[in-house]
């Protein structure tokens, strides 16, 4: 079956990176000239998908505003015959057709997705985390929905990380199905070293059967007291096939300092515009290192 929606859980309080999201969304940051969000939402567009839901809260409108036409904005940069500006604003907003729904309290991932219910019915769908960013050929989500389409099973995108660092993801269990893909038998949220399944951790990318609905309306609070996405996707991947998909690509979580910094560098040596600049500036910044 088609994968038409998506669903980007954005309504977290951001909390690694105040005060700048004390009023400003995470997710609203600019990472070189867009939005962290407008990204991921390009990815998705990017993969396929049509429809996209966005989890917000009361302090996000921002998000909303911004997809969203701005006729005296755009008359007066067209009048000013800066085209280009005009066109840019414009663009954001023809995107895709986008949907907003909020999460009224803030109680984990899983609690934001359970919110999307209504908006995605009976039909495999996307997540995509508000906060990473990938940089790949393919885009990782069209990796993981033709793997998907190909096994007939939901799909979750891993990487391997170190043993320092698995206990800040969730580790999953895997068996291999060909190269890059693994049977999913289960997985646990921020494990110690010790307690990890494999060095393969679940990046911010996602494809779900509609059961996970059922689930993590019956899922209690889990790790730091909050509905955990990977509660419900262990129940998930005992009731029906899931895969592990080892992507191609670069992923950044913009939503701590360091991700934020290391995004935002590389994006601007990848820009066109500012790209020559950037370069020139880093080496000859690095040479008063
Ligand atoms: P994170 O755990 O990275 O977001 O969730 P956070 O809670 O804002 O992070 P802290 O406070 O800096 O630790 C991943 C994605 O899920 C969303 C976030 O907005 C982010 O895009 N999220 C998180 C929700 O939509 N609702 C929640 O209750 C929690």
């Amino acid at each position: 079956m088609k994968v038409r929606k998506a669903v980007i859980p954005a309504a977290g309080l951001g909390t690694r990176m105040l005060p700048a999201t004390k009023t400003v969304p995470k997710e609203m940051l600019p990472m070189v000239d867009k939005p962290v969000i407008q990204y991921i939402i390009e990815e998705a567009v990017a993969s396929g998908i049509e429809d996209i839901l966005i989890v917000t809260n009361r302090a996000k409108s921002a998000m909303d505003d911004y997809f969203d036409y701005y006729p005296e904005l755009e008359e007066r940069l067209l009048r000013n015959g800066r085209q280009q500006e005009a066109a840019a604003v414009r663009y954001a907003a023809d995107l895709a057709n986008i949907f907003y729904v909020r999460q009224k309290e803030t109680k984990g991932v899983g609690h934001a997705i359970w919110r999307a219910k209504r908006f995605v019915g009976n039909e495999p769908f996307a997540v995509l985390l508000g906060d990473d960013i990938m940089r790949a050929e393919t885009p990782v989500l069209k990796q993981l929905m033709d793997a998907g389409a190909k096994y007939g099973a939901s799909a979750v995108g891993v990487q391997t990380v170190e043993d320092c660092m698995i206990s800040k993801y969730s580790s999953v269990k895997v068996s291999p199905l060909e190269e890059r893909i693994y049977k999913v038998s289960d997985m646990n949220e921020k494990p110690s070293p010790e307690e990890k399944f494999s060095n393969y951790a679940i990046l911010g990318r996602y494809l779900l059967s509609p059961e996970i609905f059922d689930i993590l309306e019956n899922t209690p609070p889990g790790y730091g007291g909050e509905i955990q996405l990977t509660d419900g996707l262990r129940q998930l991947c005992r009731k029906s096939p899931m895969i592990a998909v080892d992507f191609e690509g670069r992923r950044y979580d913009t939503g701590n300092l360091s991700g934020f910094l290391e995004a935002t560098i590389d994006f601007a040596l990848a820009s066109s515009e500012i790209g020559p600049w950037m370069r020139a500036f880093i080496k000859e910044k690095a040479k008063t290192l």
